[in-house]
């Protein structure tokens, strides 16, 4: 054989594979070689000799210290001299609005905003000054139709992402207007709610459905007068003659910026303390709260996190934006995005052609939410299940990759890259170099897979809402898993003790308290709320417990709320359990419940219905869909078995498992009310909907 023939190499490849199996049996190594085509062999050695990996490591950052104390346990980041907070990145971008102009100048009017219109069809790109053309106009429009250009003036957007959402944000923010997002995923009253406690006379609405929720709650919404519709086409008769008899006016977005453009205006650009946007967030229970930001709100968390992740962006970047545009995650990164002057490609609306999607932009950064993460480890795990050699390289690859991320390399030009991970690079548009995940925390061996498979950072960060997004995110080069990073340069960060958990900051544990340029204004027309959330001293207090790690980091380890006692007086923080029962690869969602009259929990378990697909077929259980394979009492006690093996390989104390589950086979959603907008259990409505499973669970266990 040709490899043979290449003695040297053989030799190396031999090596380094013992080096990975890490107990130097020649023979396997030798095996494992001989398994890789030698083409691929040639060129990886080749590609090792060239590629001598760096450290990822930024040169201020201590991976061992990742934060300093400041007074009475507040810790900050090393990057905010002197407890100096960071509140712009760029001089000449202080506020949205600042931020865009900069973007058109350095990227020299390049493209902007792109869009594609089918799964065969390339990007079509809008540049810098034509979005900005077409921002003045609406803004223009709007203005000209009775809005004045001042921060008591609020625009509606109701629309998934589309280029129209960039338009009429920009147009607020070149006229100190303020932007109010809508979802569906809220409900029909939380809308209504929002636009009645705004007040807000203008709607901006993507398509005739949720026009038609609009027009449905019309006479609860008395301020609104007028629906921006950007698809005008979509407009039934039907629609367009029950607005004429609410008095509400239909307008085409077309026709907003047709009418600006004859009607030019002044700017009037904001200053970085004016409030930019109310973003709406809902707890478990009562109304919407209305998150106010202001632009250094913003701009100063945008600052912090490329000045903590050091991604030296530009023009040449691209963000693939398919996260929705309502929750400040996505509107941040899209901030970040603009100031640097890069593109921002829009996915088509269906998450399943994402990966298509992703192959035609090339985008290079990848904001993601834990769940989708969990799907692709799921998937490649599974493909390579079906094969040993398969298995042994990616376990190999996996390893091999891990060893050098201890080492803070991360690369995508290593033999393994080529071997490996290319075709999940690939999957990904090939260019991705920031990984940006958040919202939920992320399984130590998904991250660690991601990181490996990726080639690039993977950051984590921690924030809420009330904090424009984030307040932390894990340092390039850290490979440790289960933290969220140290405090990020617009805030500091410090634990208040939570007696009744036995939470003392002292221990370092407690409950996450921030304060910097990034925290909110307040929540709008809620002083009493507001109070609630942010102390006397300007410490916004999320609700989270956490933990400094040894080296200084923020992790994140429990919830304030969601706390009961079993009846022997355990302290149970169900949501850290359930986060580790979600581990296995059965288990998609989970909830767990007890109460201080029970001595043991009880949980419901959503089963997950690809990996079901494969395993009830290998299992030999019958059915074909996922009500009657959650009715197999064999299968819950393989689940129930499974689960409890997850908890206890992460030390779950025996009271901290449960004893029986109940599988459901749909999954929470906001749309079945199971879940908040933030994707978090609403445990209240779940205990309340389960109640008889929960009770039989108890009788059978009595
Ligand atoms: C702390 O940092 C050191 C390297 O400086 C690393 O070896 C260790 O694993 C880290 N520990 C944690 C808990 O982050
Ligand atoms: C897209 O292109 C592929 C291959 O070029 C082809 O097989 C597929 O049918 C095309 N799909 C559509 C919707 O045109
Ligand atoms: C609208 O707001 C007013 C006060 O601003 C309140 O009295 C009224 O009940 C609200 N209506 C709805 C439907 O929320
Ligand atoms: C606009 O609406 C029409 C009619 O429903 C639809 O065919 C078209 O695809 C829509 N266009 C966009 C860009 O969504
Ligand atoms: C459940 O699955 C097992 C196979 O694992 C099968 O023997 C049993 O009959 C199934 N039970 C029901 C009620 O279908």
């Amino acid at each position: 054989m040709w490899i043979a023939s290449l003695p040297e190499i053989r030799g190396e490849l031999i090596q380094r594979v013992q080096e990975i199996l890490g107990h130097g049996d020649k023979n396997e190594a030798t095996l494992v070689v001989l398994g890789i085509s030698t083409t691929a062999v040639v060129a990886l050695t080749a590609y090792y000799l060239i590629t001598r990996p760096k450290s990822l490591v930024p040169a201020w950052a201590d991976l061992s210290v990742q934060s300093v104390a400041l007074e009475d346990g507040v810790r900050g980041s090393p990057l905010a001299e002197n407890g100096k907070y960071i509140y712009y990145f760029f001089e000449d971008a202080k506020t949205l609005h600042e931020g865009f102009k900069r973007g058109m100048r350095v990227s020299e009017d390049g493209p902007c905003l792109g869009t594609r219109t089918g799964p065969n069809k390339t990007y079509e790109w809008m540049s810098y000054g034509e979005v900005y053309e077409r921002a003045k106009n609406f803004g223009c429009g709007l203005i000209t139709k009775g809005m004045k250009p001042c921060t008591d003036s609020f625009l509606g957007i109701f629309s998934h992402n589309m280029p129209e959402w960039v338009i009429a944000e920009q147009a607020c923010n070149m006229f100190s207007m303020v932007v109010v997002p809508l979802y569906d995923t809220l409900g029909p009253e939380a809308c209504t709610f929002i636009i009645n406690q705004t007040q807000m006379p203008t709607v901006v609405c993507d398509n005739s459905e949720r026009t038609k929720a609009l027009l449905d709650q019309i006479g609860n919404t008395p301020s609104l007068k007028c629906i921006v519709c950007v698809n005008f086409s979509d407009i039934s008769q039907e629609i367009k003659d029950s607005a004429a008899k609410s008095n509400i006016e239909l307008v085409s977005f077309t026709s907003v910026e047709t009418l600006g453009s004859n009607n030019k205006q002044e700017e009037v650009p904001p200053r970085p303390a004016d409030l930019a946007t109310i973003c709406y967030t809902s707890g478990t229970t009562g109304n919407p709260k209305g998150v106010m930001l202001s632009h250094e709100n913003l701009m100063s968390n945008v600052a912090a996190v490329l000045k903590t992740v050091d991604i030296n962006g530009g023009p040449s970047d691209i963000h693939i934006s398919y996260l929705p545009l309502a929750h400040m995650f996505e509107r941040g990164v899209q901030a970040l995005a603009f100031q640097l002057g890069a593109r921002v490609g829009f996915f088509q609306g269906d998450v399943k052609q994402l990966m298509d999607d992703m192959q035609e932009l090339k985008p290079t950064f990848f904001p993601v939410v834990p769940r989708l993460l969990n799907r692709l480890y799921d998937r490649v795990m599974a493909g390579a299940s079906t094969s040993r050699i398969k298995r042994t390289l990616l376990n190999l690859a996996i390893r091999s990759k891990t060893a050098e991320l201890k080492r803070g390399i991360i690369r995508k030009n290593s033999w393994w890259d080529i071997l490996v991970f290319r075709k999940i690079q690939n999957l990904m548009g090939g260019q991705v170099r920031v990984v940006i995940t958040g919202s939920a925390p992320l399984a130590d061996n998904v991250l660690a897979f991601s990181r490996c498979a990726f080639g690039c950072p993977v950051i984590e960060g921690y924030g809420q809402t009330e904090s424009s997004a984030g307040m932390s995110c894990t340092l390039p080069g850290d490979f440790v898993g289960g933290q969220v990073g140290p405090p990020i340069p617009c805030n500091d960060i410090k634990l208040v003790d939570v007696p009744e958990m036995e939470y003392y900051a002292r221990d370092g544990k407690g409950e996450v308290c921030c304060r910097g340029a990034n925290v909110m204004m307040g929540y709008f027309k809620d002083p009493e709320k507001t109070k609630e959330a942010i102390d006397e001293d300007g410490w916004l207090h999320t609700g989270d417990i956490g933990e400094w790690t040894q080296n200084w980091s923020l992790k994140i380890i429990d919830r304030k709320k969601h706390i009961f006692k079993l009846a022997q007086g355990e302290y149970i923080a169900p949501e850290k359990i359930e986060n580790i029962y979600v581990r296995s690869p059965l288990v998609a969602q989970m909830f767990v419940d007890g109460n201080s009259l029970q001595s043991c929990l009880v949980g419901i378990a959503v089963p997950d219905v690809e990996v079901l697909e494969t395993w009830t077929k290998e299992q030999g259980i019958p059915g074909s869909t996922m009500t009657e394979w959650c009715s197999n009492k064999t299968l819950k006690e393989a689940i129930l078995k499974d689960i409890q093996q997850c908890g206890k390989d992460s030390g779950l104390k025996s009271f901290e498992q449960v004893k029986d589950i109940y599988l459901f086979p749909e999954l929470f959603s906001l749309e079945n009310g199971m879940l908040t907008p933030t994707f978090k259990a609403k445990r209240a409505f779940l205990r309340k909907h389960f109640a008889q499973q929960i009770a039989d669970m108890y009788k059978n266990l009595s």
